[in-house]
């Protein structure tokens, strides 16, 4: 394999050096021949014609060599077959043997403030040249996107991103992973993008990280400890990757998986000084499942509601209707809290709901109509039925039409 290798080394560099010589005679040619004291051209036109008559020759050469150069690299080569290397843009792994990529990130909008508070603030980088593989000085933009990142993938019911320089989880999301084309390349042009180059996201975050950091140790935030050291993860026999770092004189680790509900997350967090830990977070509705000296299992449950295509295009719904809505319904992860058959969940069952009297904690009763579920989607916050919680369910930004998709299939539900 490594034969391999320097062969296409050689054949590259030859043809570079070749085309390299050529442009370079080419130019010499023209200089001299615009500077009026070359009368060789036209008094000895045999000596001009040799010298296309190489060209000629050389770019011929040139040109095979390249040819057997790209057939070269077009035979699968034992990386490829193994599985090594991947052509799949859109990798994805499973429960089972989760992916696990350490890549640029999108921030997603995470404040800077206090969520991404270790890290620079959005300094310019000069732009990439990809046909020159140098960086173009006079161009400057902002990186939008966060270096360091962890990204791991469980297959279609999650896939979450843990930052290296917080050490903190910053969100989860399922139906999707990372688009890593923008970063990677694609197979015809096989570089990356100038500006822009941060993957994409795609499929739908149920979870964002707010505030300071959510961990405490024996009562102060990791963020009052100064900036935590990140060692490295680890993993167990079940695959899943445990992380460590160190903060003031202490050291934790983080185990994060699936909740037992859908868009729930389990977060196992430990310490090697036996410390109190507790997890707090705004807008984030956590419940402990087991509580020890260095020990804490928590699991967290949805407070966003976005969703990213993984096509260049958003998709275009038309006209309205119950079926698109029933789609989202399940989709977006009403399902998680709200049934269809009348049982209590976190949130009401939409059985019959149209049309029926609701109460709230403090705002007058009212009937479900069109307006209220709407407002209802777009701004859980605004009203808060009776005997349920504030702030459990995310807030959806979406279209119109996908809106009223729900409201027809809400509707439906008798
Ligand atoms: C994390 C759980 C959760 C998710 C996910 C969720 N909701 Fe809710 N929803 C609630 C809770 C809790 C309430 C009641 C408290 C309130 O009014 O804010 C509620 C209230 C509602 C109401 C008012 C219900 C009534 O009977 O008065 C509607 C309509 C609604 N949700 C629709 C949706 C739709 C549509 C989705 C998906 C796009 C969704 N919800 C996702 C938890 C959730």
């Amino acid at each position: 394999m490594s034969e391999g290798q320097s062969s296409i080394a050689l054949g590259y560099l030859n043809i570079r050096t070749i085309q390299n010589l050529v442009v370079l005679m080419i130019k010499k040619r023209l200089f001299r021949f615009l500077s009026f004291s070359y009368y060789p051209v036209f008094v000895k036109p045999f000596s001009t014609m040799k010298f296309f008559l190489s060209l000629i020759a050389l770019l011929v050469y040139s040109h095979l060599f390249s040819k057997a150069h790209s057939q070269k690299k077009n035979t699968a080569s034992p990386y490829a077959e193994k599985g090594y290397l991947t052509f799949d843009l859109k990798p994805m792994g499973s429960q089972v043997r989760p992916l696990i990529l350490r890549t640029f990130v999108p921030t997603l909008g995470l404040p800077q403030n206090d969520v991404l508070q270790n890290h620079s603030k959005g300094q310019s980088s000069p732009k990439y040249s990809p046909s020159s593989g140098r960086e173009a000085t006079n161009q400057y933009q902002p990186i939008d996107g966060i270096p360091a990142a962890i990204a791991v993938n469980l297959g279609k019911p999650l896939s979450y991103v843990w930052d290296t320089t917080e050490c903190r989880l910053l969100y989860a999301w399922t139906d999707g992973f990372l688009d890593m084309k923008n970063y990677w390349g694609d197979r015809e042009s096989g570089r990356r993008k100038g500006f822009g180059y941060v993957p994409r996201l795609y499929g739908f975050v149920f979870y964002k990280a707010l505030g300071k950091h959510p961990l405490s140790i024996d009562g102060k935030s990791i963020s009052d400890l100064g900036a935590p050291k990140y060692v490295g993860y680890s993993t167990g026999s079940d695959r899943l990757p445990v992380y460590e770092y160190e903060t003031g004189s202490s050291k934790i680790s983080i185990k994060i998986q699936p909740g037992s509900s859908t868009q729930t997350l389990r977060l196992d967090f430990s310490s090697k000084n036996k410390e109190v830990l507790e997890f707090s977070s705004p807008n984030t509705q956590v419940e402990v499942k087991s509580k020890t000296a260095g020990k804490l299992s928590i699991v967290i449950r949805p407070n966003a509601g976005e969703r990213f295509s993984p096509e260049e295009k958003k998709e275009i719904i038309n006209e309205p209707t119950q079926e698109i809505g029933e789609k989202l319904y399940t989709s977006l992860g009403c399902i998680a809290c709200h049934s269809l058959d009348g049982g209590k969940n976190h949130g009401p069952s939409l059985k019959g709901s149209f049309g029926s009297k609701r109460e709230f904690l403090s705002a007058p009763s009212l009937v479900v109509n069109e307006d209220y579920i709407r407002e209802s989607i777009e701004n859980p916050m605004a009203k808060t039925v009776k005997g349920y919680l504030t702030g459990m369910m995310p807030p959806y930004k979406l279209e119109q039409a996908e809106y009223d998709s729900l409201i027809l299939f809400i509707k439906s539900i008798r």
